[in-house]
């Protein structure tokens, strides 16, 4: 790593000559020198620890621990020039590792010794020091934590699989119990749970932690998620009774096109709750047959078709003690599965949000509408009031019929196979307040039927669920239109996230389609800190892999159907880490899932070899080429310039990650291969003229996007033909989910942000503000999910929330908010809005890397630009401004060019580059900013 110059005191030429002299071209390198006050004190603060990306993680695996730290600073420039970190069973402790003063500017992806055994079940505390540039110091921070969960099937004993003696898929799900006397005062309790289904506890009527529908999903036959609760607080000296409601989920239930019990048709609970008492020692209670089990209210659950929840068959008090449970029956203990079983290493699903109707519309016979104004993923929640037996049906829908005889109803048919339909029933005359636990719907309209009166509006909420990822970006735009897309695309990646990335949250599909993902990651990485969650995902594609290297079209695959595989699709394991890496400069996903990754590169290599030329025109599915783009291609004709196309592109990525992981010598021979495919590229699909093969958009993107078309001639040639394409098409997209996320980059890319910005900001069919102009709140999968005549698309598949096209989020987020990426994780960026466009006057960006926050807010006013930046300590930034001279820009109340932290200034052709180091800046161009 380049170490930066110490902070300045810079001294340079008079303004007025360093004017004159670089009135063409300027260049000025400033020299560093030393600090003006070498001051005692270390100028950083460490102020963010994270254990695998997560902060003070509950039960996680004792395997490849990877530790985080950001920093904080009053200066600029400042940054860490070594660092030191200790782990022990005690905060301040470090029995068990040191690591001694390193010289390393590394904050990311510190992991501990592999030789270090970490016990099951253990709180380990950790803390860090850093030394600053000077090579001060610092206090150690503050202990951070991290506990392991339980490892190994030895951490298991004593707790068995039990279910329900009758338990099928007809009968009301099992409710189990447990009493238990604790003789000696608590000290610390954990309890540990996974299911085969989905699975509530509750300790002495108290619901067990924050999360919904745990264990999440993973293909059970091979992996199942346990997750571990501090449950310290809910039990006492004493009688305690420990209870779980058990539920189809993905295990039984409906997945995929309506597919039933493809994990299995016997649910079934594992636990154990581990009691520290306060002398030290300590208790095990294992899920046994002194369980026992009855039918409880859940009379269905299914997270596709809902669920009904019958009161009457509650049994009052059940979970609390003095309940007794003479009337329930001893549990069946289950066989014991071939699954492994992992601590849950990414955010559970939680309750993010509760959204109160906004409006109550009219709705046929008997029935009320609750308008939430955002399609979200969860369920309602409802204050009900009825009399004994009286069932009250909640249905849902993302849209209402816009036109013809059923206008205003809900339209529902695009669930397909999926019911979507929860009720309750009452079991004396009493108001209660009703929120479905088992089950999880895509909607934006609640309809309540079997009441006899309306719920108020404030009594219809919606809550929403979805896995509960860290919110790390924020993009904000004058531009109305653009400002409500980031929305959409945020809220698209809200629903999808729930334990898998999926393709819908609404109809029957719900499945993890690699291809869509693959689109989506790095948009995705920009707004949530993705690591822990795709990296589980991660681990779900490689229990998909396939024996010849090649990954299926679904994952988890749960091997009903897709498990083809197809090019776009596949590829999201080079690409999904590649993105997470990019943002996050976290190589730990790329460590954990390498070998396996090389495995599938390795096999679309070979396939692209075989014939021994480097095309890869094989590996062609159903799904493979542009899906749902409008050219009218033959799709298969398309997808091999596709997959030659990506084929290159992964083999750079492939070249990249190796480097960074340390592989250079078998990066430079994909550096130098990934050469020789886009030579073949330009050979075979590039005519003399510069016209591209086929000449669809998305051939064009993808080509100049992906930088397979050399700089030069060549390259303005072949933009020549995109932007006559361009023309030919109205200046309207036509790409599908492979071709979209390359259209804007594309245009960038051969300078014509002018037409990025055209096809960006139209609101007429197709085009991303035709959605929003018709009311999306999400993203649609098709351009024309809904028509302008406000009809809706093919019913047969159509999704009014599929995050595939909000991909171009991540040049939104580049262009117009202007963070680049140069170096993964924001080491080094480049903030270059494009402050010129008439139609955004204002756009405010920012991103909490794992070094700090980097934002910038940029507004063009009658006094000229202005631009405030902050860069993470630890990291570097280009900063590119329109600017008459030199000059002409000030940082506070200097010349920007002679600003503190400024290391490096020049001007050209009317832009003022600057180099700058970390900290805040607050920039002014005075005079008008051209408008284009
Ligand atoms: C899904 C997609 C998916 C596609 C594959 C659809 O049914 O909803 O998002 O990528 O099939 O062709």
């Amino acid at each position: 790593m380049r170490a930066a110059p110490p902070l300045q005191n810079m001294s340079v030429p008079s303004l007025a000559s360093l004017a004159l002299a670089l009135s063409i071209v300027a260049s000025l390198a400033l020299a560093p020198v030393q600090p003006a006050l070498a001051r005692e004190a270390n100028e950083l603060s460490v102020v963010s620890l994270t254990t695998n990306a997560r902060s003070s993680p509950l039960g996680i695996d004792s395997e490849d621990v990877s530790l985080a730290w950001s920093l904080g600073a009053q200066v600029r420039g400042a940054g860490q020039r070594a660092y030191e970190v200790r782990v022990g069973a005690r905060p301040g402790g470090a029995q068990t590792w040191a690591s001694g003063k390193v010289n390393s500017e590394q904050q990311v992806d510190i992991r501990l010794p592999s030789a270090i055994r970490l016990q099951p079940a253990t709180r380990y505390y950790w803390q860090v020091r850093v030394w600053d540039r000077l090579g001060r110091p610092s206090p150690w921070s503050r202990p951070a934590w991290f506990e392991t969960g339980l490892i190994g099937p030895s951490d298991w004993g004593g707790a068995a699989w039990i279910g329900a003696a009758a338990d099928e898929a007809g009968e009301p799900r099992p409710l189990m119990r447990r009493e238990l006397q604790l003789r000696k005062p608590v000290r610390q309790a954990r309890l540990y749970a996974t299911a085969q289904g989905i699975y509530q506890m509750w300790i002495n009527g108290q619901a067990v932690g924050d999360q919904f529908l745990a264990p999440g999903w993973t293909d059970y036959r091979q992996r199942l998620q346990v997750q571990t609760y501090d449950v310290t607080g809910l039990l006492r000296s004493g009688g305690n009774v420990i209870g779980a409601a058990l539920a189809d989920g993905w295990f039984r239930g409906k997945v995929g096109l309506g597919w039933s019990a493809v994990y299995g048709r016997e649910l079934a609970l594992k636990a154990k709750l581990r009691v520290t008492y306060a002398d030290g020692s300590t208790e095990d209670f294992g899920t046994d047959e002194r369980w026992r089990s009855r039918p409880g209210p859940y009379v269905r659950a299914d997270l596709q078709d809902g669920e009904h929840y019958d009161a009457r068959r509650l049994p009052a008090g059940w979970n609390g003690p003095g309940a007794g449970d003479g009337a329930w029956q001893a549990v069946v203990l289950r066989p014991d599965t071939a699954a492994r079983l992992v601590p849950q290493p990414d955010e559970p699903i939680r309750a993010t949000e509760v959204r109160p109707a906004q409006a109550r519309l009219p709705a046929g016979a008997g029935g009320f509408i609750y308008d939430v104004g955002q399609n979200v993923v969860g369920v309602a929640r409802v204050k009900l009031s009825g009399r004994a037996g009286q069932t009250v049906t909640l249905r849902y829908a993302e849209e209402l019929y816009r036109r013809g005889d059923r206008q205003g109803q809900l339209y529902t048919e695009n669930f397909r196979s999926a019911a979507v339909i929860d009720s309750y029933t009452f079991s004396r005359d009493e108001t209660v307040v009703y929120q479905p636990r088992f089950t999880q719907h895509g909607f934006r309209y609640i309809e309540v039927t079997g009441l006899d009166e309306a719920p108020a509006l404030a009594d219809v909420q919606a809550v929403v669920l979805g896995s509960d990822l860290p919110a790390v970006g924020e993009l904000r735009l004058s531009h109305p239109m653009l400002d409500q897309l980031v929305r959409n695309i945020r809220w698209g990646e809200r629903g999808n996230f729930l334990s898998i990335p999926t393709d819908t949250p609404a109809r029957d599909e719900r499945l993890g389609w690699t291809g869509d993902i693959a689109v989506f990651a790095p948009t995705a990485s920009r707004l949530h800190d993705t690591r822990a969650f795709l990296s589980k995902w991660m681990d779900d594609v490689r229990d998909a892999q396939r024996s010849d290297g090649n990954i299926p079209a679904v994952v988890p695959q749960p091997g009903k159907a897709f498990d083809e595989t197809g090019v776009g699709w596949s590829d999201a394991f080079i690409t999904v880490p590649y993105a997470v890496w990019r943002a996050t400069g976290d190589t730990r996903i790329l460590r954990r899932n390498w070998a396996a990754m090389r495995r599938f590169y390795d096999f679309t290599h070979a396939s692209a070899t075989a014939d021994g030329n480097l095309l890869e025109e094989g590996r062609s599915s159903w799904f493979s080429g542009d899906w749902l783009n409008l050219e009218g291609v033959d799709r298969l004709h398309e997808h091999r310039l596709i997959a030659t196309a990506y084929f290159a592109d992964n083999t750079r990525m492939m070249a990249e990650m190796g480097e960074a992981l340390g592989e250079a010598e078998q990066a430079r021979a994909w550096y130098g291969l990934a050469e020789r495919i886009r030579e073949a590229f330009v050979q075979a699909y590039r005519q003399a003229d510069g016209r591209l093969e086929l000449g669809t958009q998305t051939i064009y993107a993808m080509a100049l996007g992906m930088g397979l078309i050399k700089a030069g001639a060549d390259r303005e040639a072949t933009g020549a033909h995109f932007v006559a394409k361009l023309a030919a098409d109205h200046h309207h997209l036509k790409t599908g989910f492979l071709g979209t996320p390359w259209l804007l980059p594309a245009l960038s890319g051969i300078g014509r942000d002018d037409l990025a910005m055209r096809l960006l900001l139209n609101e007429d069919y197709p085009s991303w503000g035709f959605e929003v102009r018709m009311g999306a709140t999400t993203m649609w999968e098709r351009w024309d999910s809904i028509r302008a005549d406000g009809e809706f698309g093919p019913v047969e598949m159509n999704s009014f929330n599929h995050y595939a096209y909000g991909a171009v989020g991540d040049w939104m987020f580049q262009h117009l908010g202007g963070l680049q990426m140069l170096e993964p994780g924001y080491k080094r960026s480049r903030i270059a809005p494009l402050v010129s466009h008439p139609a955004v006057s204002h756009g405010k960006a920012s991103i909490r890397t794992p070094y700090g926050l980097l934002a910038s807010e940029w507004r063009r006013a009658a006094d000229g630009l202005h631009l405030i930046v902050d860069i993470p300590v630890g990291t570097e930034a280009e900063i590119e401004l329109p600017c008459a001279e030199l000059a002409a820009a000030r940082e506070g109340r200097h010349v920007a060019s002679h600003a503190a932290g400024v290391r490096h200034a020049s001007w050209s052709d009317g832009t003022l580059h600057l180099k700058v180091q970390s900290g805040h800046y607050e920039f002014q161009v005075a005079g008008s900013v051209a408008v284009e």
